[in-house]
């Protein structure tokens, strides 16, 4: 098998140029960092959607950088090929383009990350336009943005009515024109995005948004049935691991409770005549009356 070549900013501009689809997924520990790469997909994102599906929140709101930079640090180390983008999470980029700059440079210095995402439009233009000229890579995310899910009236489609669907226009040119190399369109009509793609010249990874964008993003936990609760409809689901976990689990259990495992295959072997000596050094101290004697 040819090794494949790592993916880099330009090389995504080319896949769009060439109309070659740009696969994204997101990850957040080393495990699944491993599965992505050995998958052979072109972007991994550090989501704070990390928020939600292994922290438990019922939102992104609430992850913060300290959790952010570990799950990071942990796909960081499970990656070679895909290009490595890390969210900044709610909190730790709106109030100045100083406190963007220095929580993009701990995501790319501390956690390897080649690239930041931010969402919206508004000041958070003036951050990717500021982190951009520090030298960071930064990709925006317009539609459905999480992290201001109450200001949007909950998780639903955006831009379902022509003004909404302009202000998500004006807001795409503008983060393109600050510099960021890609955008991400959420939960948008795919007829919307149609137009918008016209107005773009950046690649798009959509999710929830048709398949007239240049790649498509889902979430880990999403596409394998690992997550619980509401599933958007945008999710496809790829395979069912929640339940084969459980099913190993319930596996594992059963079979300690019923002295199955561990079996002779999984222990350590001592040559006899040592556990003679072992007997021989500890005569004289009887079993204590809780000791079972061990099976066989
Ligand atoms: O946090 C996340 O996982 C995301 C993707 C859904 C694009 O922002």
């Amino acid at each position: 098998m040819t090794a494949r070549t790592r993916v880099t900013i330009p090389r995504l501009a080319e896949m769009k140029a060439a109309g070659e689809p740009i696969v994204m997924v997101t990850a957040y520990d080393h495990p699944s960092a491993q599965v992505v790469e050995k998958a052979g997909v072109d972007v991994v994102l550090v989501g704070d959607s990390a928020a939600m599906v292994v922290l438990g929140h019922d939102s992104t709101v609430p992850v913060g950088m300290t959790e952010m930079l570990v799950l990071a640090a942990a796909v960081r180390r499970g990656l070679t090929v895909p290009l490595l983008v890390g969210d900044l999470p709610f909190g730790s980029y709106e109030r100045s383009d100083e406190q963007a700059i220095e929580n993009a440079q701990r995501l790319v210095k501390e956690a390897g990350c080649d690239a930041v995402k931010i969402e919206r439009g508004g000041t958070s233009v003036d951050r990717a336009r500021a982190i951009v000229r520090a030298g960071i890579p930064v990709m925006g995310h317009v539609g459905l943005t999480p992290q201001t899910v109450g200001l949007l009236g909950g998780f639903k489609a955006q831009g379902r009515t022509a003004a909404s669907a302009a202000r998500i226009a004006a807001e795409a040119r503008a983060l393109a024109d600050a510099g960021c190399f890609a955008l991400v369109f959420e939960a948008i009509p795919s007829a919307v995005t149609e137009i918008l793609m016209e107005q773009v010249d950046v690649p798009v990874i959509g999710i929830g948004a048709g398949p007239a964008t240049d790649g498509q993003v889902l979430v880990f936990h999403d596409l394998l049935g690992i997550s619980t609760g509401h599933t958007p409809k945008f999710v496809k689901r790829y395979a069912e691991v929640r339940e084969a976990m459980t099913t190993g689990v319930a596996a594992y259990a059963a079979d300690v409770r019923g002295r199955v495992f561990p079996g002779p295959e999984h222990g350590y072997p001592i040559d006899p005549d040592e556990s003679a000596e072992l007997r021989r050094l500890l005569d004289g101290r009887p079993p204590l009356p809780w000791a079972r004697s061990a099976p066989g």
